[in-house]
């Protein structure tokens, strides 16, 4: 349940949708289904593996298994990049409080679809509430990370989800109802392959990776506490169809309205905040399910901020030897800036752009299309080749009957295949194979 709080979350509902509406709709869609079933569910499979294997964090985890401390610089690249992570999904999770505040306040009501994207463009770009909400976002996961009360969390997302996911569908019910809802569900639904190039596969890449919260050790260190009778195939299998259960239902929920109400579906980051309301404007009950819908979504974010940031205090309070709270409050102080950075760097301070790039887009692009990829490249590399075969075979039949043809094909795909694949990937983007030919 924790994994898959982690696994769900904004990743699902706002940037999935505002993904494949930037790269050609269906096309994407399929690419990301492939990604997640040849890539995503190995290195997820192998993350959990290693975790519980050794029991314990990222950092001691490659120590233990490897015996030497030189793959010790994943977790430091696991750190880096909850960084990066942190520092605009923290911008992210406060506009949902903003959009919480705005329902409650019957604010959607009478705008049209043009007024609510301008108002998008005026609060995000605006400098002291998105900051406000920034900072209650991050003082509010370093509360529960600090009192230890993600045990009470998981408890309540694990009552609540639910109904997250049974709003989404009423969306999904509203939305696919709304005149030309058709267009936006062939847009969805009806790869044009011509739509498919470098960047769109690489896209989907860093898209199943940040969803499935691969790559950075996140699943290493819920792997270390997950039971030793535990089947993880089936575990994987769970976590992996939930979050991509999420991610099409929220695509099904946003597709048909954008096309019905002239939005433009590859707009970026707004997509969901400017569709959304929209819809739920047009809908019976539709304030009363805006604000729950926006709390749920808060709700999602956090099991997500909570699983990045004690990536980060785990970290520097073992290997710096301080407490967990100080841990927490630093590192904390430190992503208020970041985010605060990032924020701005959304219009109310245009120094923050580089090469026509915005501090937001940078640590995004950073963390999905290159530190993410990397991290799972050498995660697959890890177990394929450093990994004892018998480590692996036990990990793989606790609670489960695994035959050897099984054990062999799961390593081939770790020492071959992923990575190759993700290499293969990466060469595409750069253009290499332009070159050749
Ligand atoms: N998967 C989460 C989402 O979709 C984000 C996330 C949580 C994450 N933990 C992670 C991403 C660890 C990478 C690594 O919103």
């Amino acid at each position: 349940m924790a994994a898959a709080g982690s696994a769900v979350g904004l990743g699902n509902i706002w940037k999935f949708p505002y993904e494949v509406g930037q790269n050609g709709g269906a096309a994407f869609l399929l690419i990301y289904i492939l990604c997640v079933v040849l890539l995503g569910m190995p290195v997820m499979l192998s993350e959990f593996l290693i975790g519980r294997r050794a029991r314990a964090n990222v950092a001691g985890a490659f120590r233990k298994l490897s015996g030497g401390n030189r793959w010790v610089l994943m977790g430091l690249l696991g750190v880096v990049c909850a960084f990066f992570i942190l520092s605009f999904y923290f911008v992210v999770a406060g506009w949902g409080i903003e959009y919480i505040y705005q329902a409650a306040c019957n604010n959607f009501a009478g705008k049209t679809t043009d007024g609510l994207a301008r108002f998008f463009a005026d609060f995000s770009s605006s400098s002291f509430r998105p900051l406000l909400w920034d900072v209650v976002f991050i003082l509010l996961t370093l509360y529960v990370v600090v009192a230890g009360v993600e045990k009470g969390i998981e408890r309540y997302s694990k009552i609540l989800m639910p109904f997250l996911l049974l709003i989404l569908i009423l969306l999904c019910v509203r939305s696919v109802t709304m005149d030309n809802a058709s267009a936006g569900l062939a847009f969805l639904f009806k790869p044009d392959f011509s739509k498919i190039t470098p960047t769109v596969i690489l896209s989907a890449l860093g898209q199943a990776f940040f969803s499935l919260s691969l790559g950075l050790g996140c699943m290493i260190t819920y792997g270390s506490y997950i039971r030793s009778d535990n089947n993880l195939m089936r575990t994987v299998a769970q976590v992996s169809v939930l979050d991509t259960i999420v991610a099409v239902l929220s695509g099904v929920a946003i597709f048909p309205a954008v096309f019905a109400l002239g939005i433009d579906p590859a707009q970026g980051p707004q997509l969901v905040f400017v569709t959304l309301p929209s819809v739920f404007t047009q809908m019976p009950g539709g304030y009363i399910f805006a604000i729950l819908f926006f709390v749920l979504l808060s709700i999602a974010a956090l099991t997500s901020t909570i699983s990045i940031l004690e990536i980060m205090v785990a970290f520097v309070s073992e290997e710096f030897h301080c407490s967990r709270k100080n841990a927490a409050i630093v590192t904390s102080l430190v992503i208020v800036i970041s985010s605060a950075l990032c924020s701005l760097s959304l219009g109310a301070d245009t120094r923050l752009t580089l090469f026509g790039r915005t501090l937001f887009d940078w640590c995004d692009f950073l963390v999905s299309k290159i530190l993410m990829p990397v991290g799972g490249f050498f995660i697959a590399i890890f177990v394929g080749w450093f990994c004892s075969k018998k480590d692996v075979r036990d990990e793989l039949s606790h609670g489960a009957v695994v035959s050897e043809w099984f054990v062999n094909a799961f390593l081939f795909l770790m020492r071959f295949v992923v990575p190759i694949a993700i290499l293969l990937i990466f060469l595409n983007e750069l253009g290499v194979f332009d070159l050749l030919s």
